[in-house]
């Protein structure tokens, strides 16, 4: 079984205590790219996605929305599991933590490094940062305060088991030496070995009595315990491939490459080659480490709510433009900022531009001078030697760039190419060499463009899939080919191959139009606005939503059987509101400063049956009445004549 053939790359396993945002869509869709990229070097790829759902923050989430665990852990799983075909995710494994194959390997190993003497049981005291579900070190502290999340840590006493990871520093600081690249870009090396240096590495602690938790895997060992997050986590990227007898254990183990941001660095440079050492498994190839997306300077984080909702950036760019800016923009292992601005910047100087427009000219010149049929040529020219220079440069350094996670550089690499195709177009002027008769030239200008289109359509692959496989369509070549062989050849369609006779792939974003959608956008829903949770962009936004996003709303008419003002609250009466179930609904609404409670009992109202159930000043709402708002005040929305409680608003 050689190496070379294989591939095997994972993305971090999300928490499931908030729904996917950009951060989550960026680190699959990069791994995605990679999992593509190396399927076109042919390679056997296995590309593991899923969900993290074990620990103190999805009990305390679940508890906040009033349910289970499980129920909730279900629910948000599936919102990351249906994400990733959408943004053209091509994952060939999802796993949840819950999940049975999963927990018998976490207990297998947990039981095999206990035998082994590197679980003990002991005392601990320390600062417990609930969003980071560790224990944080006084140096990590700034302030008293957990530096990502900004809360005071809990002071937690309590027996414990502990792992004995300290045993292993010396080990893992040498194996780091000995392989360059294990953990890269080398920043974070450095980082981890200075860790490790500083000799301050302590032991894990590994467990939490059940008594403080009981949603994760007992411990083989002792029953009392539940296993720590991080340690039950950590292995899904063996359970997936079902360790120890999984044909793909031994298939894909070896070449095993992690994706994570620097937020979970230390988990997976440190707890997890321990981990592995102490279970007596090999340590995985690469650790690739990439930087946070800010919005205005600051990192985008579910628990700080400035997230951007992948889909809507999909469906506002097109998904294609939407990847290709991810991977542009940001150099792997700094930080980018996202805004709309840079989007469409990108988009109109990259793929509108540089791009669409070297590929809208040449496919029109192919129509007008060849009739839409690739001309015969040799590509035997001087200037053709000089673009096959120019295009086994590019996939070179593509190539190499690409495989060391540097995507940002692999696309200048391969601008290079675009750039110089226009450039070549201005200096040959084919309308001109047209226009004198000059056909041999003339055809194998057009074949040089040609061939170089088709270079770049290639590599985008990876990368845009749908944009450049309609390319290569367009240029008559078949999708399906083995990618591996095509990519490094330059070669324009064969003589004769019909090509089309114009294309529109990436049409120029018209930032006047977007901005003035924006502008009118709040006059027009000004509420809606306000509930979106996705982060306030000061570009565009628009607030379109589609019949299926309409359809999801349950809208009812009810009838107000009593109300009265909330005992807290000047602004909000309490309402019960017969909306055709079984029982009445209580409603708190801020309708206090335009209607006394006796005049509405008996009203009929318009309700937002399916919105979560809320508490508001410490009483709970089941649900939303709708009212208008005027210049007098606030006014009821009723149904124009007769409707019964219950009745569907549609
Ligand atoms: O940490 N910029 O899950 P998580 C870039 N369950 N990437 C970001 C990002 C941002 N602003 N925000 C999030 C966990 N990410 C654990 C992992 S693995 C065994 C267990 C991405 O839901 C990035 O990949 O907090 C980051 O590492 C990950 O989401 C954290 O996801
Ligand atoms: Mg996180």
């Amino acid at each position: 079984m050689s190496n070379v053939e294989r591939y095997y790359i994972t993305t971090p396993i999300y928490y499931v205590n908030a729904k996917p945002h950009l951060g989550h869509a960026y680190t699959t869709i990069v791994a995605d790219s990679m999992a593509r990229f190396q399927r076109a070097m042919g390679r056997e790829v296995r590309f593991l996605t899923g969900t993290d759902e074990h620990g103190d923050k999805i009990a305390q989430a679940a508890e906040t929305a009033g349910t289970t665990p499980q129920a909730y852990a279900d629910e948000i799983s599936g919102l990351f599991r249906d994400l990733w075909p959408t943004l053209k995710v091509t994952n060939s494994d999802f796993i949840r933590t819950t999940e049975q194959r999963h927990k018998r390997v976490v207990q297998a190993i947990l039981q095999r490094v206990y035998d082994a003497g590197d679980i003990y049981h002991g005392h601990y005291e320390g600062h417990y940062c609930y969003g980071c579900e560790r224990f944080l070190t006084e140096k990590e502290l700034e302030g008293g305060k957990c530096p990502d999340h900004q809360t005071s840590p809990e002071l937690i006493r309590e027996k414990n088991y502990f792992f004995r990871m300290s045993k292993y520093q010396g080990w893992l600081a040498e194996h780091i030496r000995a392989n360059p690249g294990f953990i890269r870009p080398e920043r974070y090396e450095k980082e981890v070995l200075a860790i490790l240096d500083s000799g301050a590495l302590e032991d894990l602690c590994i467990s939490r009595p059940k008594a403080r938790l009981k949603w994760g895997i007992e411990l083989p060992f002792d029953t009392d315990y539940v296993c720590y997050v991080w340690f039950d986590a950590l292995l899904n990227y063996v359970s997936a491939l079902d360790w120890p007898d999984g044909e793909d254990f031994a298939k894909f183990w070896p070449v095993a490459e992690h994706l994570v941001a620097k937020d979970i660095l230390k988990p997976h440079a440190i707890f997890w080659p321990t981990m592995l050492k102490a279970a007596g498994l090999p340590v995985y190839q690469h650790l690739n480490v990439h930087g946070y997306w800010l919005i205005k300077d600051t990192k985008m984080s579910k628990s700080l709510g400035n997230v951007v909702a992948p889909l809507d950036m999909a469906e506002k760019y097109g998904l294609d433009a939407f990847r290709y800016f991810l991977l542009r923009e940001m150099r792997f292992g700094s930080d980018a900022s996202f805004s709309e601005e840079a989007l469409v910047g990108r988009f109109n100087a990259d793929l509108a531009n540089d791009l669409g427009n070297l590929f809208n000219r040449t496919l029109n010149m192919c129509g007008k001078y060849f009739g839409s049929k690739a001309p015969t040529a040799a590509l035997d020219s001087p200037q053709a030697a000089e673009a096959r220079e120019l295009a086994d440069d590019a996939t070179a350094n593509f190539r190499t760039l690409f495989g060391e996670c540097r995507f940002a550089r692999g696309l200048e690499a391969l601008w290079e190419l675009v750039r110089w195709g226009n450039k070549f177009v201005d200096e040959q002027a084919p309308w001109a060499l047209a226009k004198e008769g000059r056909d041999a030239e003339l055809a194998e200008v057009m074949s040089v463009l040609l061939a170089v289109l088709r270079s770049v359509a290639a590599h985008l692959l990876p990368v845009m899939p749908d944009k450049a496989a309609a390319m290569l369509e367009q240029l008559g070549q078949p999708v399906t080919a083995d990618l591996a062989a095509e990519i490094g050849r330059f070669e324009a369609p064969a003589a004769g191959t019909e090509l089309a006779a114009r294309s529109n792939l990436f049409p120029r974003i018209d930032v006047k139009a977007l901005a003035a959608e924006a502008e009118a956008a709040p006059k027009v829903a000004p509420k809606l606005k306000k509930a979106s949770k996705a982060a306030p962009q000061d570009g565009a936004e628009a607030d379109l939503v589609s019949i299926e996003e309409v359809r999801k709303l349950d809208l009812r008419i009810g009838k107000v059987l009593a109300a009265e003002k909330h005992p807290k609250a000047d602004k909000l009466l309490k309402l019960m509101i017969d909306v055709g179930e079984d029982a009445p609904r209580q409603i708190i609404a801020g309708l206090a400063d335009f209607y006394v409670p006796d005049e509405l009992v008996g009203r009929a109202v318009t309700v937002v049956v399916n919105l979560k159930p809320a508490k508001l000043r410490g009483l709970e709402s089941q649900g939303m009445v709708l009212a208008v708002k005027t210049e007098g005040g606030m006014l009821l929305l009723t149904p124009n004549g007769g409707a019964p409680a219950g009745a569907q608003v549609s």
